[in-house]
């Protein structure tokens, strides 16, 4: 366990817009920061991160927190993990108390195969560095590929033995479970027998956004014509091939701050980039490009240029890659290496200005690119031309903004010579089928996605006056108010009169008294805990404030309590309408206002009341006289005390 002390002190010290802006790439806006969703697929950001309040909101996907729940829902990391990880990227000191054996054994599955990995990769490099066969080996081999001691390092590039079970061997000898060993691919167990499924190659560790070992890549050093030259983790609970991007650990920060991403093939293509000083690459590692990846890649940058080898393949493979960029609304260029070289080889024999230089002068445009390509060969072929133009068409109709694919289609008509005209209507004749055939379904599933983003759609007014007074306690909880009660008392005529009390009281005393007095209670048993929560810390002579307790609640309870302190965004994103739902006007006080809430949930509450009085009236048995006066007399005192506060309320607003 971490020690209380640890865990004050990672609070004090971490900054959300820091730790967030490690993932997401955020602009400033007014007092708060925003950004694309890393949650959900958006194009226009509505993730919004408040340096003040140390909070954050995504809008599109509803989930919200403090950082260390930001850690938890992007990371997957369990709380002590988020705290472990904040504790490292500030440089504060663990202090842990003992873990039980217990404890241990319900560490799970997931943090299990993640120690395994992360211990392989020790091991590997322990092996490469450490033993005679792993240098004469493994380190010389990329020694000879030109990787310098500290590439080496900076990638936790290791060395696995020639040999069955070296590394099952040693993890058991270690007390690692055979369990793990296997779920992670690093062991093969077959009939009662192990073996290792990277004997004899070098690895490459493949890293999450955040830098935990989730997988390998091992290559082999025998020219042996039979066996794979890469061999990789399989698919795994932490170890999601579509997810993946090697290298993105490391090219986080450069792809953010140099606004583009370069895309290459393999793990020496990344290595040897980065070490010639292009950090902002990252490899699909060969795997077809997958719209997870470019998702991952699409919340650090709008711009990607695809680099690939000089050969036919690889550029087909390229253009598939590319349809599936442009439909993500990215930016997409292309750069083809000269024939016989990749990206790899080339970083390797030049500078790293001219690899600079030469990246410059070979991105094009992908419709510049794709026009060139199949220019040539299609200049006298009417028919091929044809198929071209509906090849460059089907590319631009992908592209979700409907400005820049405009823009596109007038490139492609300079280019290629056409009227524009006639791309206009074959854009339009691929939309038309495409709206036949998946358009349908599409629609449907983004609505789908749009009920599950904001679920009170409908306004609920009981769980917006709940709320509200939550609300209420943690903006105004200590203020000092003059609450004008308006009683209704009798006058010496004998008439029924309303008279002004006032009366001072702090708004969060003003609200317990008020709502006990009528034995309200919250239905929401979120906001019913806060309330709880609140009113005995702000009943308490402690300084008050939400950071106090946004730590210390449940995950439901601060995405409701996150909600409250990014209000104002929140209108910013959404014009939600309100019905019977008080807003606070800018000349109105804040007593008024917390009158006004109070009487608008009682009234409320007593329109529900009514409801079911009169619900209950249809089941009353029919003979019963005395049953039925009893309900309408029931139902009229309820009625008058609504007109009463409604009256009440007229008088407040
Ligand atoms: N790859 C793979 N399995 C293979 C071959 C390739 O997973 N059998 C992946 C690797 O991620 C590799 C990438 O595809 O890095 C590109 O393949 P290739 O161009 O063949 O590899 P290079 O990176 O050029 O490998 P090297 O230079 O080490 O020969
Ligand atoms: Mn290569």
């Amino acid at each position: 366990m971490i020690s209380r002390t640890t865990i004050d002190n990672v609070f004090e010290t971490a900054r959300v817009e820091e730790v967030i802006g490690d993932f997401v790439q955020l602009k400033r806006s007014g007092s708060n920061m925003k950004g694309l969703s890393p949650f959900t697929d958006e194009r226009s950001p509505s993730f919004m991160v408040s340096p003040v309040k140390q909070i954050w909101k995504d809008f599109s996907s509803g989930k919200g927190g403090n950082v260390v729940a930001f850690l938890m829902e992007h990371e997957h990391f369990n709380y002590p993990e988020a705290i472990k990880y904040l504790a490292k990227k500030y440089g504060i000191e663990i202090e842990e108390t003992e873990q039980s054996d217990e404890q241990k054994e319900q560490a799970n599955e997931r943090e299990s195969m993640y120690l395994v990995s992360e211990y392989a990769s020790k091991y590997f490099q322990k092996q490469m560095h450490k033993t005679d066969e792993g240098q004469a080996i493994g380190l010389s081999y990329f020694k000879e590929r030109g990787f310098t001691a500290e590439t080496i390092k900076k990638f936790d590039l290791g060395y696995s033995p020639d040999e069955w079970e070296a590394f099952t061997k040693t993890a058991l000898g270690d007390g690692y479970k055979l369990e793990y060993l296997e779920k992670t691919g690093l062991t093969i167990v077959k009939d009662e027998k192990t073996f290792d499924r990277f004997k004899g190659r070098v690895m490459f560790p493949i890293h999450s956004m955040s830098g935990r070992v989730l997988g390998f890549g091992g290559r082999i050093l025998s020219n042996n014509k039979k066996a794979a030259k890469y061999l990789n983790s399989p698919e795994s609970d932490i170890y999601h091939k579509s997810k993946v991007l090697y290298g993105i650990n490391y090219a986080k920060q450069a792809i953010a701050k140099e606004d583009n991403c370069y895309l290459v093939e393999g793990y020496t293509d990344v290595i040897q980039f980065h070490q010639n000083g292009i950090e902002n690459t990252v490899s699909s590692s060969g795997t077809a490009l997958t719209p997870e990846q470019i998702r991952l890649i699409n919340r650090l940058t709008k711009n990607i240029t695809v680099l690939f080898d000089g050969d036919a393949a690889g550029t087909r493979a390229s253009l598939r890659g590319i349809d599936l960029i442009l439909e993500q609304g990215m930016n997409v260029k292309v750069c083809p290496f000269p024939e016989g070289e990749d990206p790899d080889s080339f970083a390797r024999s030049n500078s790293e200005d001219e690899l600079r230089e030469f990246l410059e002068e070979n991105s094009y445009d992908f419709i510049t690119y794709k026009a060139s390509l199949l220019m040539d060969e299609a200049k006298n072929d009417p028919v091929k031309k044809a198929g071209l133009i509906r090849d460059m068409v089907n590319s631009i109709a992908k592209i979700p903004d409907n400005i820049q694919r405009e823009v596109y289609l007038q490139e492609c008509s300079r280019i290629m010579d056409i009227n524009e005209d006639v791309l206009y209507a074959t854009l339009a004749q691929i939309e038309n089928r495409d709206a036949k055939s998946s358009g349908h379904s599409k629609k449907q599933k983004m609505e789908v996605v749009k009920e599950e983003a904001t679920p009170k759609s409908k306004v609920d007014p009981l769980y917006e006056l709940e709320r509200k007074i939550i609300s209420l306690l943690i903006l105004y909880g200590r203020e000092e108010g003059e609450f004008h009660d308006i009683l209704l008392k009798q006058n010496e005529q004998g008439e029924m009169i309303y008279e002004s009390e006032v009366q001072k009281a702090k708004v969060f005393e003003k609200i317990f008294l008020d709502l006990q007095e009528d034995e309200i209670e919250f239905t929401n048993e979120d906001f019913k805990k806060l309330f709880l929560l609140l009113i005995e810390k702000l009943n308490s002579e402690d300084e008050f404030g939400v950071e106090m307790i946004i730590n210390d609640i449940e995950k439901s309870q601060a995405i409701k309590l996150t909600d409250i302190l990014m209000e104002e965004e929140q209108y910013e994103l959404h014009d939600w309408g309100r019905h019977d739902i008080p807003v606070k006007t800018k000349d109105q006080g804040v007593s008024q206002y917390v009158t006004q809430t109070i009487l608008s949930l009682r009234r409320y509450l007593v329109g529900e009341k009514i409801n079911e009085l009169l619900e209950e009236m249809k089941n009353v048995d029919a003979d019963s006289e005395t049953d039925r006066t009893e309900k309408i007399q029931e139902i009229m005192s309820y009625t008058s005390l609504s007109t009463i506060l409604s009256d009440r309320l007229g008088r407040v607003m």
